[in-house]
């Protein structure tokens, strides 16, 4: 009884969480109430959980698990840099999918005697397969995907290989169904073939995908795991593991669609495709565009500092250069000088979701100044300058105007209705799609080259002494 209430707390918890991280003032407390509620259900079920009339046991070595495991996330979490992050969700999530394959690896050496005497239940077999195979895949992905984040491992594809992938997903799949109906004591061994075949296929489906689609694959893959989980519930009739797979599972579900709908890609095309994958250098998509302009730091200080409305578009470069703290600066002395000054958000600038949004939070920007992507756009047509900071595809007109553009039809930033524009970067090059920006040749654009940190702090120096 005591268990099954700690079980519904855990589960309530977790909803009345995931509902506070849709905003950011209620995002920090809703971690906490998710994580106090984890807590809840797992020290329930470490001193309560009975079967055959016996507790857990084991406590020395759950214990030390649980202390291990507590140090090495603190730690990882508290030195984490926000770049890193997606990195860091993705080595977690591995970890989630290697759990619930394990599970399956145990559950299944349980059935043993089941399958000697063939008494085995076709649904728990087929719970323990399920929780196998997106264990198993989840894992192997999110292993590759971290090492592609981090570096060390590199894009990697051969003619055929989206044809291969099928046919390991076909073996997997088929030897799944051929143990669901025939399984006995002398093919079992088949269960070891098929995590052997989904781990192989877990890092085939994600070696050819592009280095930077790799948010969206680790939501998709988080989303397995979640399902891996819930099946973790099924098995053992836990409805806090059930609600917490179907939770994670839903939320990576919904997440993946958005990030592809903010995109305008579908799925399939992140998924096989390899946009934006292997341009790196600004020359693939690219053709010139005419001249651009560039403006000097005095020019810059002088239009801002006697603006009445500036905006600020951050991208994935102000992440890069960790210019969020000088950008703050700015806001603060456009601020004081009477200038009103906003930001403008767009639902992918830089590399996973949300990012702008904690990038400013970290520097104490105010929620209130952030506006959407569709506030921003009515809001630019009465703004005098709008300053872009290491941002460049979701700023790119193409996507409104190029039907060719491999960005075309994603929603941008409509920065150009504004009086002046003026984009800090270090170089023409491209940024995420590798295509060339019509909008940093456009008659009111103005580049302001340099490290955006560098070029903030001199902004700053600069009106200071206006
Ligand atoms: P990008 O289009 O990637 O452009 C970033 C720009 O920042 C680059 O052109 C780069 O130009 C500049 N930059 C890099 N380092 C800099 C530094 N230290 N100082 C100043 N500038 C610097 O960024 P965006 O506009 O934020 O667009 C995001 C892109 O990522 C979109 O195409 C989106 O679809 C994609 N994407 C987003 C997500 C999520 S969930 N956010 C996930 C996957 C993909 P220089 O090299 O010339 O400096």
């Amino acid at each position: 009884m005591i268990l099954t209430l700690c079980y519904l707390i855990g589960s309530v918890t977790f909803i009345l969480g995931l509902k506070m991280l849709a905003h950011p003032t209620t995002a920090r407390r809703g971690n906490l109430v998710a994580a106090a509620g984890m807590s809840i259900a797992i020290i329930g079920t470490i001193f309560l959980y009975e079967q055959d009339g016996k507790r857990l046991g084991n406590y020395a070595w759950i214990f030390a698990g649980l202390v291990v495991g507590s140090i090495i996330g603190t730690l990882a979490a508290k030195k984490v840099k926000m770049t890193a992050m997606p990195e860091m969700v993705s080595l977690f999530n591995g970890m989630g999918g290697a759990c619930a394959a394990l599970i399956s690896f145990i559950e299944f050496g349980h059935l043993h005697q089941a399958i000697v005497v063939g008494s085995i239940e076709t649904a728990v077999l087929l719970t323990i397969l399920l929780g196998l195979i997106i264990g198993s895949i989840s894992f192997a992905g999110s292993v590759i995907a971290w090492g592609k984040l981090n570096g060390s491992i590199k894009d990697f594809s051969f003619p055929g290989q989206h044809i291969i992938n099928l046919i390991l997903l076909v073996i997997v799949l088929g030897l799944a169904a051929f143990l669901l109906n025939n399984i006995n004591a002398s093919n079992y061994y088949w269960f070891y073939v098929i995590a052997v075949v989904a781990l192989i296929y877990g890092v085939f489906f994600v070696l050819p995908i592009g280095g930077a689609d790799m948010p969206v694959v680790i939501s998709l893959l988080n989303s397995f795991t979640g399902v891996a989980a819930a099946c973790g519930g099924f098995l053992y009739d836990n409805k806090v593991m059930l609600t917490g797979g179907i939770l994670v599972g839903a939320a990576g579900t919904l997440l993946t669609l958005l990030m592809c709908k903010a995109m305008n890609r579908s799925l399939k095309n992140v998924l096989i495709g390899s946009f934006g994958g292997n341009k790196t250098n600004g020359e693939s998509g690219s053709k010139s565009q005419g001249n651009f302009k560039e403006i000097s730091l005095n020019d810059a200080a002088t239009i801002m500092g006697y603006a009445n409305k500036v905006i600020i578009v951050p991208g994935y470069g102000l992440a890069v250069a960790q210019a969020q703290h000088s950008c703050h600066e700015l806001e603060k002395l456009l601020q004081d000088r009477g200038v009103e000054v906003k930001y403008a958000i767009h639902p992918v600038a830089g590399r996973m979701p949300g990012h702008m949004n904690v990038l400013l939070a970290e520097a104490d920007v105010s929620y209130e100044k952030l506006l959407e992507m569709e506030q921003a756009n009515e809001e630019f047509k009465s703004t005098d300058v709008v300053l872009i900071l290491g941002a460049n595809d979701v700023v790119n007109p193409a996507a409104k105007k190029d039907p060719s553009s491999p960005i075309y039809g994603m929603p941008i930033l409509e920065v150009e209705y504004a009086k002046h524009t003026i984009i800090n970067k270090r170089s023409m090059k491209p940024g995420y799609a590798g295509i060339e920006n019509d909008l940093f040749f456009q008659p009111k654009s103005s580049m302001l080259f340099g490290d955006a940190k560098k070029a903030l702090q001199d902004l700053v120096a600069e009106i200071k002494s206006m």
